[in-house]
């Protein structure tokens, strides 16, 4: 008799036959900087997260650099927002001080990763300038990207993550930075991202100030193809990686853009889907570490070269004990 379960009798047996292997240096931590913050301060949607200042962002990126990650990707939260975003593109913005916190922390020994889009930055909480009629403006705020991934670069930031999900993004950031002889600085397309209810907790995080939705520029969770779509023109744009976000929800979509990118693929386990770990872990319902692991390995088997999750340090010291 075919008996498939014989491969299943040991540990040793189990991890002989295993597919899929998560390494440490795959995975990302999100990290958010609050301007004006005295200490660090919990997020509580996001148990377990917190907003950091710039001297508590230097022992996260110690820790995370300890626990062998691949990179961070910074968040920031600033004290002032106007109607264009304008404390994105400063020098002396806040995002820019911590990367170049995080890069001299770093010193090497991770990625850091900053976030390029302008919703933690405008008054009203859209990831773009407005037109005059209220909707986001595309082809204007691909100027106003433009500036803040110079801002970004010259600060030390390795790879830019453009989130905003509006058209011709990744061409108009890849030009700027090209004429600017800032040649080495990588591109991490959010390629297919979806307006999804699961980013909740991370508008608490950024204190969001958005009224209404997101869906005139993030796509329909409906839509598998144009997963497809969004990756090959980025990709075609000078995308280095790509992503798929949010993660668990979209593992179609994932295995597709997979299956047919020539570039590394990233996806991003959401605040959302964290959220929901932590929550049903406090009341007992579920085994934290178990799904916290069997999320990130998932994610992997269904094609991601990289995790960006909040578990990722954890993750991480997890994954070396079980080896
Ligand atoms: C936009 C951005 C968002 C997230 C990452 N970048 C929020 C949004 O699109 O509303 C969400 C990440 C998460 O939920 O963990 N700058």
């Amino acid at each position: 008799m075919r008996r498939p379960r014989r491969l299943r009798t040991t540990p040793a047996m189990r991890r002989l036959v295993r597919e899929t292997h998560v390494h440490p240096a795959q995975l990302v931590l999100p990290v958010f900087v609050r301007e004006g913050l005295e200490a660090p301060r919990e997020i509580e949607s996001l148990p377990g997260v917190r907003q950091h200042t710039l001297d508590s962002l230097a022992g996260v990126i110690d820790e995370a650099a300890a626990a062998g990650i691949g990179g961070v990707m910074l968040f920031a939260i600033p004290e002032v927002r106007d109607a264009t975003g304008t404390a994105a593109c400063a020098a002396d913005g806040i995002l820019n001080l911590a990367i170049a916190r995080a890069a001299e922390a770093s010193a090497g020994r991770l990625v850091v990763m900053a976030d390029l889009c302008l919703d933690e930055f405008t008054d009203h909480g859209h990831c773009g300038v407005l037109a005059a009629d209220g909707s986001v403006d595309n082809d204007a705020t691909l100027e106003v990207y433009a500036q803040m991934a110079l801002a970004q670069a010259r600060a030390g930031a390795e790879v830019l993550g453009l989130s905003g999900m509006m058209d011709g993004q990744t061409a108009a950031v890849r030009a700027a930075l090209d004429a600017e002889g800032l040649i080495d600085v990588s591109i991490l397309a959010y390629s297919a991202k979806y307006a999804s209810a699961a980013y909740g907790p991370f508008r608490d995080a950024v204190e969001s100030e958005l009224v209404g939705d997101r869906k005139a520029y993030q796509m329909d969770p409906a839509n598998r193809r144009e997963g497809l779509v969004e990756s090959t023109l980025d990709e075609a744009e000078g995308a280095d990686i790509v992503m798929v976000k949010p993660a668990l929800p979209y593992l179609d979509v994932l295995a597709d853009v997979a299956a047919a990118s020539a570039v590394p693929v990233a996806a991003y386990h959401v605040s959302g889907e964290y959220s929901q770990i932590e929550a049903a872990a406090e009341r007992g319902w579920i085994d934290r570490r178990v799904a916290h692991l069997e999320a990130v390995t998932s994610i992997v088997r269904a094609g991601a070269d990289i995790v960006l999750t909040y578990a990722a340090v954890e993750a991480a010291t997890w994954l070396k004990e079980d080896m």
